[in-house]
């Protein structure tokens, strides 16, 4: 078979939002999670990942921009490993959201591209397997390789799926994006800063073991109070660590405040708007499908101009089409 013709195949993929957060490595060159992270696949938001097989060397286009391949490599190379050395792909990736601006983009965009890539190179491949070279790309993505509550333990090689998508019908994530420009600091090059400047990582890392097992707990009895108290619990450590880091590491804005306190404000009024971010200034709020319009209604007044997304849990990847290149 001529390798660089061939079929190519077309994969969607959802972000998976976590919910209890990863946040440093335990092994860096195999791309290990230090914590336990248990996460959400995102439905309404999809990445469309069209792979075949290239002649010599691999290339990737997001949103029609020609990725630097540096990015990829480590993840090329463990594809390579199950489909042998010699095999190349070029790929095209386009996002119905705004792409590297913490709204886990690189979740979805790893999973999409493990799926496409293995089926150019007519690999048989497990989900467990496509879950392990996904998270060399980005660990997040390990999650996205499986639909509703996902969970990645810490120093774990793949993620599993502890809840499918119908487990909680309610369970709503409302997305704000308050500024969609791609981030300055990537989330890999924060999270090592994290470690090794902040006096805070290590109890980060301990105390992130206990809102892991509450978290599993929260969702398995749909309990929205307290998850979402575990929730904020989580991501505020998170963030904890990078604003003692040297030199710190700020993804919030002025807007992301105002959601956060937004929340506050609903919370005191006695709704479940449970807020949570990630490495960039957007704000998700997990909530139930009775109380979205009332708190989409309230996050519109703030600014009317913000791009709002709502989702439910989803499923893992699907292929779409394929073709002859
Ligand atoms: O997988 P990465 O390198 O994109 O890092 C993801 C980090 C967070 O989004 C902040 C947390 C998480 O678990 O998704």
């Amino acid at each position: 078979m001529d390798r660089a013709s061939g079929a190519s195949h077309t994969f969607r993929a959802s972000p998976n939002l976590a919910l209890v957060k990863y946040w440093g490595k335990s092994d860096r060159e195999r791309n290990l999670p230090a914590t336990s992270s248990l996460g959400i696949t995102l439905g309404a938001l999809e990445t469309l990942t069209t792979a075949s097989l290239a002649p010599a060397r691999d290339r990737i286009e997001i949103e029609g921009k020609v990725a630097d391949i540096a990015r990829f490599e480590a993840f090329f190379r463990a594809l390579r490993r199950k489909s042998g050395d010699g095999i190349y792909y070029t790929a095209t990736s386009r996002n119905s959201f705004p792409t590297a601006a913490g709204l886990a983009s690189s979740s979805s965009g790893f999973a999409a591209l493990s799926c496409a890539c293995a089926a150019a190179a007519g690999l048989s491949a497990t989900t467990e397997e496509l879950s392990s070279i996904a998270r060399i790309g980005s660990a997040s993505a390990a999650r996205s390789l499986y639909g509703g509550f996902v969970s990645l333990e810490a120093g774990a090689e793949h993620a599993r799926q502890l809840f499918d998508e119908e487990h909680w019908p309610e369970l709503r994530v409302i997305l704000v994006a308050v500024n969609s420009t791609p981030k300055e600091t990537s989330s890999r090059g924060a999270m090592e800063l994290s470690r090794t400047t902040s006096p805070y990582y290590e109890s980060w890392v301990s105390s992130s073991r206990a809102s892991y097992a509450e978290c599993v707990r929260a969702v398995g009895h749909r309990d929205i109070e307290k998850l979402g108290t575990v929730i904020r619990q989580s991501y505020l450590r998170m963030f904890g660590t990078m604003f003692s880091a040297e030199p710190p590491v700020i993804y919030w804005q002025p807007d992301s405040l105002r959601v956060i306190s937004l929340c506050e404000e609903l919370r005191r009024k006695g709704l479940q708007a449970w807020e949570t971010m990630d490495a960039g200034p957007q704000v998700k709020i997990v909530c139930l499908a009775p109380d979205v319009e009332t708190i989409r209604g309230a996050v519109s007044a703030l600014d009317p101009s913000w791009n709002i997304m709502i989702s439910s849990a989803g499923t893992g990847p699907r292929e779409l089409f394929a073709g002859e290149s």
